[in-house]
């Protein structure tokens, strides 16, 4: 692992005149996330098999400060909680032409417990990979008549976050055979390829260079484990995809839409790049 990071280092900085700075260890490598003192997060795992350059998986959260990783060990202190309450009385609230709420059909959001860890996931009916979005989507719009909420607008962010929260502590296992493999390999692609005017691909930052500093930030694996992020920049919880936007961006590059097959693709991969880590959202982030 410290072999690959320095040469990654290497040619990254000469393509970002010095971006990154040192070797940097992290600020307690053995911290362990205990939520509430009672659910225990794996955050460093023995990395799944497909993944060729990198033997360990590690949750942004080893890579934070020890202040921002305290937010995220009691719900009083996690500001991603409060948009978690909303989400719960979203989900008993009737509404659209027939009055329904989830609830009518899913007794509470813990009967929903588990899905989080499954999703992007195939869709034997539609015949795609659906994003958990997508799946609420589907419900809102053709099981209660409503409009579909905005991919990543605070009604979706907010539910999405509900339903992470019920799964907390349990490990992500998205499947990348059979029928998702397609798209699992786009994903791939996509995070390999260098973009934009600096060329730097997802991989030459997460891959090459966790652990090391760029500007004022640490380095992580940019694993999606935590999602939704309440993001201590911008005081609010941030969607997975609004996070690729964020980060295409930042190499100046042309950025696909939220919600697009591309992300979807580069989401079900980066999950898979996170088997085994426990499901943390609503986690807090810098
Ligand atoms: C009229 C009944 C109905 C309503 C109302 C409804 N759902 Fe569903 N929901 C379903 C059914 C049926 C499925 C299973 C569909 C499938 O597996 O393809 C499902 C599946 C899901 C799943 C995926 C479960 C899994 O195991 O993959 C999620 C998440 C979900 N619904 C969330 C919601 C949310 C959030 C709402 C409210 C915005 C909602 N649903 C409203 C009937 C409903
Ligand atoms: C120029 C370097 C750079 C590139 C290239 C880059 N990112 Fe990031 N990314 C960052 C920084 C800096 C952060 C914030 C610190 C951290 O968590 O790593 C971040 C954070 C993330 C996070 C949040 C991790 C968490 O735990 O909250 C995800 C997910 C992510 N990036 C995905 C991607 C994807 C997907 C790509 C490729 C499309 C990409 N990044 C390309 C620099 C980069």
């Amino acid at each position: 692992m410290i072999k690959r990071a320095l040469t990654g280092a290497v040619c990254v900085a000469t393509l970002v005149a010095g971006a990154f700075v040192g070797m940097n260890a992290v600020a307690d490598e053995h911290a362990n996330l205990i939520v509430n003192g009672e659910i225990e997060m794996v955050v460093r795992t023995e990395a799944p098999e497909h993944m060729e350059n990198v033997d360990t998986i590690y949750s942004g959260w080893v890579y934070r400060a020890t202040e921002t990783q305290a937010l995220q060990m009691d719900d009083f202190d996690n500001p991603g909680m409060l948009w978690v309450d909303q989400a719960a009385e979203y989900f008993e609230t009737a509404q659209g032409p027939e009055g329904r709420s989830c609830q009518d059909c899913h007794e509470s959001p813990e009967a929903l417990a588990g899905v989080r860890a499954v999703y992007p996931k195939w869709d034997e009916e539609r015949g795609v990979v659906q994003t958990l979005e997508n799946q609420i989507n589907e419900c809102a719009t053709e099981r209660m008549g409503l409009e579909p909420l905005k991919y990543t607008g605070s009604e979706m962010v907010n539910m999405s976050a509900l339903l992470a929260s019920v799964s907390r502590g349990m490990p992500i296992n998205v499947a990348i055979d059979g029928p998702a493999r397609e798209t699992w390999e786009l994903g791939k692609e996509l995070y390999y390829q260098r973009t934009g005017q600096l060329e730097l691909s997802c991989a030459n930052c997460h891959e090459d260079n966790y652990g090391n500093r760029i500007r004022s930030d640490m380095l992580s694996q940019g694993q999606i484990n935590g999602f939704p992020v309440y993001r201590l920049k911008n005081a609010k919880l941030n969607a997975v995809h609004s996070r690729f936007k964020g980060c295409v961006r930042d190499t100046r590059a042309q950025t696909y839409a939220p919600g697009s097959a591309e992300f979807v693709a580069l989401e079900l991969y980066l999950a898979s790049r996170g088997n085994g880590l426990s499901v943390e959202g609503p986690s807090v982030r810098n």
